[in-house]
């Protein structure tokens, strides 16, 4: 598929207007096809060629390194340096107390486990919007905007990832405990404790 950004704007509807240096996104339809845009291009001239300039980049370096997961939209196409297309999740985003089937959260462990495999973190699990209920009523895991991708190899991968892999899952547990109490394991209760004790001294709070 080869889409230019004229074909786009002329067939999306915006559904986020993104605050800041943050993508909008829009839903594009092309035939009977629909994709998932996000895009940077309206930032503010000076963020535009910085900050999201970068996030977007690493976004989409992100959903290519995480291409053939089940659970992730599919990358599709890089329009221009600031936007690009995956696939679009018919579906809906978790709720507010919105309560899941243990099953779904063992998918959602699942995934997980395939991104950090793949050398990527999310950071923003706690963050209900970023998890998705599809149509069947699995899983999906999106937005890598403030995600990192690793290098195989490098010092930081051997000493950061693990530790963020740790704050991704402690991101995970958090939101299983609120959403499936009931099949939380005593282990998991346990690291979620010492997870909350030890994220009061973390920065990114
Ligand atoms: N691939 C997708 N398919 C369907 N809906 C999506 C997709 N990506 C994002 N959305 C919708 O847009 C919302 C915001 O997307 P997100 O990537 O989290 O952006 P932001 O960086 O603004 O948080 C999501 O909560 C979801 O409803
Ligand atoms: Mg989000």
């Amino acid at each position: 598929m080869k889409v230019t950004r004229k074909e786009i704007e002329k067939n999306s509807v915006c559904l986020v207007q993104g605050r800041i240096a943050k993508p909008d996104l829009n839903r594009v339809e092309i035939g009977d096809q629909r994709f998932m845009a996000k895009d940077v291009r309206r930032r503010p001239f000076f963020l535009r060629w910085t900050l999201s300039l970068w996030l977007i980049q690493q976004e989409w370096k992100i959903y290519c390194r995480l291409k053939g997961v089940r659970g992730i939209p599919q990358p599709i196409e890089r329009i221009d340096r600031f936007a690009f297309v995956m696939e679009y999740i018919q579906g809906r985003a978790v709720g507010r107390d919105e309560k899941l089937s243990p099953s779904f959260f063992s998918n959602l462990e699942t995934i997980l486990k395939e991104v950090h495999a793949r050398g990527v973190v999310h950071l923003d699990l706690r963050h209900k919007g970023n998890i998705l209920i599809s149509e069947d009523g699995s899983p999906f895991l999106i937005d890598f905007n403030s995600g990192f991708l690793f290098r195989e190899g490098g010092l930081l991968r051997r000493y950061l990832f693990p530790l963020l892999r740790w704050v991704d899952y402690g991101g995970f547990l958090k939101l299983k405990e609120r959403a499936s109490p009931s099949s939380m394991t005593p282990e998991e209760i346990s690291f979620l404790k010492r997870f909350n004790r030890l994220r009061k001294l973390w920065i990114f709070n």
